[in-house]
């Protein structure tokens, strides 16, 4: 019975397949992009009416490059998010890093679905993106065209096409990524910070969780002495969240300063300064923020296993580059 079944659904999606061929013809071919998911990562979920093609990242990244998105036109994305600071720049902007993997964007988590979630949030709420520039734009309505089928270009479209330009955007090979596939070696200061970045006496791990560096989650680490910043509360509401933030990638990290949600560490030694001295002056600080005792030598180190977490060939890479 089971196999008759099957056969008549096979039988019927060819004839299907068959009569759609027919019927569309001029429909252009495009390119399966081959994603490589890095080993030691998840296995990337792409949303099924939103899969990789060659010419859909390519329209992605003309769109971050271009500042047609904006406005009033004066910036693109990239203006903010330079690939040489690992999409980051020298203010409190978030670096874009492996956010296929993440589900919950900006410090305090105003968005928190999909890539395509926080792609419309950019386009429609902080670019304001006057869609008629793009559908009067004859190669952007060509390219559209192609890649979505679509005659009228809506924010969905340009989300879609700008998710498969972030999703590509993958750091998976720093220092300490071949030094877990057994080819390099670590210094002893690497050594010493890696082991005290997963011992109880450091406890970043807890958060900074391999491989993102970040466990995608929200804490208040108490380093905002003035109580000023709601971070999570203000989107839910509940004062339980009061102070937390996302907790950021460390990859790529010693291109990314200013570091924390407000600034307010020049450098990561101030980072840890901050840490070490544990202050936990309000409630919803994490129990697992305290002092932790750490010397100049430990400081050293754990900088010195951070900066392992860089990976120049993302940095550089010509794919993520302008296409302009
Ligand atoms: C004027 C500078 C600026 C421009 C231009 C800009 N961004 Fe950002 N971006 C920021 C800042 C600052 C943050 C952190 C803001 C926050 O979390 O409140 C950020 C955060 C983000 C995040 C969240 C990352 C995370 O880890 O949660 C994404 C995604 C993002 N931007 C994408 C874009 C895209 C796409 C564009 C273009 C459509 C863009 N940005 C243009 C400054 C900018
Ligand atoms: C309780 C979770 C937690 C622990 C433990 C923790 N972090 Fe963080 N880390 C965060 C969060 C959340 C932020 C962002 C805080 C903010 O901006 O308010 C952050 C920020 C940072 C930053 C700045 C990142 C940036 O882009 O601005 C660095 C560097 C950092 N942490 C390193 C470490 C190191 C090293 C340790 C161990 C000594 C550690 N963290 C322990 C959650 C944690």
């Amino acid at each position: 019975m089971k196999t008759i079944k099957n056969y008549l659904t096979a039988t019927l999606s060819l004839i299907i397949l068959l009569s759609c061929s027919e019927d569309e013809p001029k429909k252009t071919k495009l390119t399966p992009y081959e994603f490589k998911n890095p080993t030691n990562f998840p296995v990337l979920q792409i949303p099924a009416d939103n899969p990789f093609t060659v010419e859909g990242i390519e329209l992605g990244k003309m769109l971050y490059y271009d500042k047609i998105l904006d406005k009033d036109s004066s910036r693109a994305c990239a203006n903010c998010h330079f690939q040489n600071l690992s999409f980051s720049s020298d203010a409190t902007v978030l670096p874009h890093v492996n956010l296929a993997w993440n589900d919950a964007f900006l410090w305090n988590g105003k968005v928190q679905g999909t890539v395509e979630e926080i792609m419309l949030f950019e386009v429609d709420e902080f670019f304001q993106t006057k869609l008629e520039r793009l559908n009067n734009h004859e190669t952007y309505k060509k390219d559209f065209k192609t890649v979505f089928g679509v005659d009228q270009i809506t924010s969905n479209e340009v989300a879609k096409a700008l998710s498969q330009f972030i999703r590509t955007l993958v750091s998976s090979n720093s220092k300490y990524d071949k030094f877990l596939e057994g080819k390099a070696t670590l210094t002893e200061a690497e050594t010493r910070g890696r082991d005290l970045f997963y011992s109880e006496k450091g406890d970043c791990f807890h958060c900074h969780s391999e491989p993102l560096f970040s466990d995608n989650d929200f804490h208040n680490t108490g380093i905002d002495f003035t109580f000023s910043h709601e971070g999570l509360a203000e989107i839910t509401g509940n004062s339980n969240d009061f102070g937390k933030f996302k907790t950021p990638t460390l990859r790529n990290i010693e291109l990314t300063a200013p570091y924390f949600h407000d600034g307010s560490a020049a450098t990561l030694e101030a980072v840890l300064d901050k840490y070490n001295a544990g202050l936990s002056l309000y409630p919803t600080v994490d129990p697992l923020i305290r002092p932790l005792g750490l010397s100049t030598q430990d400081k050293q180190d754990l900088i010195a296993f951070m900066k392992s977490l860089t990976d120049s060939t993302f940095l550089t890479n010509p794919a993520f580059a302008s296409p302009f």
